[in-house]
């Protein structure tokens, strides 16, 4: 038997560059692992089946069984594995938890099977099963460009509190669905992201003004009621609030504990609280 947990990320940048001629669109992110995590669990198995504390997840498009079956696939491999799945991040909310679960399976199982694929491979398989995949293979605080198939490591963000607001919507095909509300008004040439690289490179203060995020303009008009949240998050004592991913997580970063719990006991029970990792 083999546990692992698959941590969430936040976008500490999110810029959308422009649109590629098959739809998928060009980004620059500087995307930051956080300690907010699922687990996974692998045991023997002449199949592969998956499980889930959330029965909804359990079906042929979950990116776990979709991670598992590419690596089968690659490997010539007939193995099987029962995986248990028990969600800590919230689902369909920006944070990349699909995206991580599936990273996670594939550095997993490769263990688990001893299967030895080389790196590039599961780096080139990763990226099949989706955009944001590729960066969970290693986490940390990296720069995303292309469709999220070019991640370059990072100077670590100085360890952080990051308090989460998940606004309870629920969309199905969300991403899909608020790419397909950006325009070229919300297209920027990624000078944002660039200001916050070089701020890491050199070493100097993070603040909250470096954060910037694409999607908030569409996802406050989408979202009816993200507004709200977004007022009773700064109401808690947040400096600023940002958007992570294509939402409708909120989240802020403050530098000490007693801060980072004061904002979240003020949101009574609908804030997480996580550090950077
Ligand atoms: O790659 P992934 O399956 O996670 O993407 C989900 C959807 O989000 C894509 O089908 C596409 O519509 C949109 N997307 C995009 N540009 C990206 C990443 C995702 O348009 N860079």
């Amino acid at each position: 038997m083999l546990t692992v947990r698959a941590c969430a990320k936040i976008n500490l940048t999110l810029e959308v560059l422009g649109r590629y001629p098959d739809g998928y669109h060009q980004i620059a992110s500087v995307m930051q692992l956080i300690n907010l995590s699922d687990t996974l669990t692998f045991e023997a198995s002449d199949r592969l089946q998956l499980r889930c504390d959330i029965p909804q997840l359990v079906g042929d498009d979950n990116l776990v069984l979709q991670a598992a079956r590419l690596l089968q696939e690659a490997a010539r491999c007939r193995q099987g594995a029962l995986i248990s799945l028990q969600k800590g991040i919230p689902v369909n909310s920006g944070l990349g938890g699909g995206s991580s679960d599936a990273a996670a399976t594939m550095k997993a199982l490769n263990e688990f099977w001893k299967l030895d694929l080389p790196r590039q491979q599961l780096e080139a398989l990763s990226a099949k099963v989706g955009s944001d995949v590729l960066f969970f293979l290693d986490g940390g605080t990296a720069l995303v460009e292309g469709r999220g198939e070019k991640v370059t490591p990072l100077p670590s963000l100085p360890r952080h509190w990051v308090v989460l607001l998940k606004p309870p919507f629920d969309v199905p095909r969300k991403t899909p669905g608020m790419y397909n509300r950006l325009d070229s008004s919300h297209f920027t040439s990624g000078q944002f992201t660039q200001t916050l690289v070089e701020c890491l490179e050199k070493g100097e203060r993070f603040d909250g003004s470096l954060c910037y995020n694409a999607f908030e303009q569409v996802a406050f008009s989408f979202f009816h009621g993200l507004e709200e949240h977004q007022q009773s998050f700064l109401a808690a004592g947040a400096g600023w609030v940002r958007l992570s991913g294509s939402g409708p997580s909120l989240f802020t970063l403050v530098e000490d504990r007693a801060t980072a719990e004061m904002i979240c006991s003020k949101l009574k029970g609908k804030a997480y609280l996580a550090g950077t990792l």
